[in-house]
This record gives C-alpha cells, structure tokens and sequence, in this order.
C-alpha cells in the first residue's frame, strides 16, 4: 500500500438510522468510557438514557464495510432552544477510536441538517479528548453552566456556524456569544 496515502481512506463507513438492534452496542460504547462513568452509575442507568432517543428516531448509527457496530450518533432535531439541532450524545467503540469514525459521525450530524445555520452541544472540559475533538471540527465556547449534572462539575456550551453569509447575518446572536466569550465573560 503507498504509505502517503490519508490514513482515513482505509476506512469506509456507512450511517444509518438506529434501530433496537443497536440498543446494547449503544450503550456499551457510551458507558466504556471515562464519560460514561462519570455521568452514568451502570449500563442500566445508559440504556434508561438512551430509551428516549430510540424512542424518537434520533440515534444513527456508523458500521464498516463488515457491518460491525462502529458507534452512534443522537441528533436531536430542534434540542437546542426548540431551534437548532443538538448533538446529546456520540460515542464510538473502544476499540474503533481514533480511526476517523467519530469525525464521519460528526460530519453525517452536520450534513442531516442542511438548513440548520448553527449546531449546539454540551462538553465537559475535563473529557480532554472529547472537547479537544470539538474544537478540532470547529465547535467553539460560548457559556459555561456549572453543576449542570454533577454538583462541582461545570458543562460548556459549545456551538458551530454554518459560515454561510445569510445565516451569520440572520443569527448575530452567536456573533455576540462569540464576543463575550472570547472576552471571558461567558
Ligand atoms: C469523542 C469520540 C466520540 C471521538 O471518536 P473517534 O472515533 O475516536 O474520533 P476520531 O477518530 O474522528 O478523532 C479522534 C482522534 O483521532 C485522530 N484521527 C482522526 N482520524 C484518524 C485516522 N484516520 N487515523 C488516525 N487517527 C485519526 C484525530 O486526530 C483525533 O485525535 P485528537 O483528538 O487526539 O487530536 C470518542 O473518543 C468516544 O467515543 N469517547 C467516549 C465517549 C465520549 O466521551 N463522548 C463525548 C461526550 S457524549
């Protein structure tokens, strides 16, 4: 294989809208992680979590060309604000990670909401990796809410513009949250 070749090209994915099939990989691949067991007690407490989310379609799910369970997707449609769409949750497969599966993810939440102007998500800052993934596909910080689900833990509010001219025009709202957070006070 001609070694200059991108990495990623090894690696062919395909998304698809979850079904129960996927309901214990799901939760498997978001509860093996650092996250995962600092926000959930068990696996059942992550399938309490994720019922919802089967239960209104919003799971997707990426396999590779052998169909294996890569890891998933919840795009809530209007989470944000009854707006603009919302990542609640993407988690891949331990043994999946770092291959380019959770940026096709990404890429696929962004892509299923063609008129969406700006995407919005929660990260905590103490999952480096995760918030350093964000900031990497563009995702910037706009507020901080402390104690939002752990007492001591504060969450960050990161949000993504489009960047088409229209809608950073119609949305100065992200304009200003950009400001003051770039000026600390947010
Ligand atoms: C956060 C998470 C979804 C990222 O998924 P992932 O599949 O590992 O993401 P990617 O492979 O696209 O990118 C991650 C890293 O791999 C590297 N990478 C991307 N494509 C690559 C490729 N083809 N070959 C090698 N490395 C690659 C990136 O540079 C990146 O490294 P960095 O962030 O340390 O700089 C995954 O780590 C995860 O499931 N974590 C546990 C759950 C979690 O914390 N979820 C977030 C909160 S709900």
């Amino acid at each position: 294989m001609d070694q200059s070749q991108p990495k990623q090209l090894e690696h062919v994915f395909s998304f698809s809208p979850g079904d129960d099939r996927y309901f214990q990989d799901c939760a498997e691949a978001l509860f093996e992680s650092e996250q995962g067991h600092k926000y959930f007690s068990d696996l059942d407490q992550v399938k309490h979590f994720l019922q919802l989310g089967f239960a209104h379609n919003e799971i997707y799910i990426c396999t590779n060309k052998h169909h294996d369970f890569i890891g998933f997707i919840w795009a809530n449609n209007y989470g944000a604000f009854n707006y603009f769409p919302f990542l609640q949750a993407i988690a891949v497969k331990p043994v999946f990670r770092s291959i380019g599966a959770g940026t096709f993810l990404m890429r696929q939440f962004e892509e299923a909401f063609p008129d969406a102007p700006l995407f919005f998500l929660i990260a905590n800052p103490d999952n480096l990796g995760a918030y350093r993934f964000y900031e990497r596909l563009g995702y910037c910080p706009v507020g901080k809410v402390p104690d939002m689900f752990i007492c001591g833990t504060t969450e960050i509010i990161m949000v993504k513009s489009r960047n088409s001219p229209n809608t950073t025009h119609k949305f100065s709202l992200y304009k200003v949250f950009r400001q003051l957070s770039l000026k600390g006070i947010l």
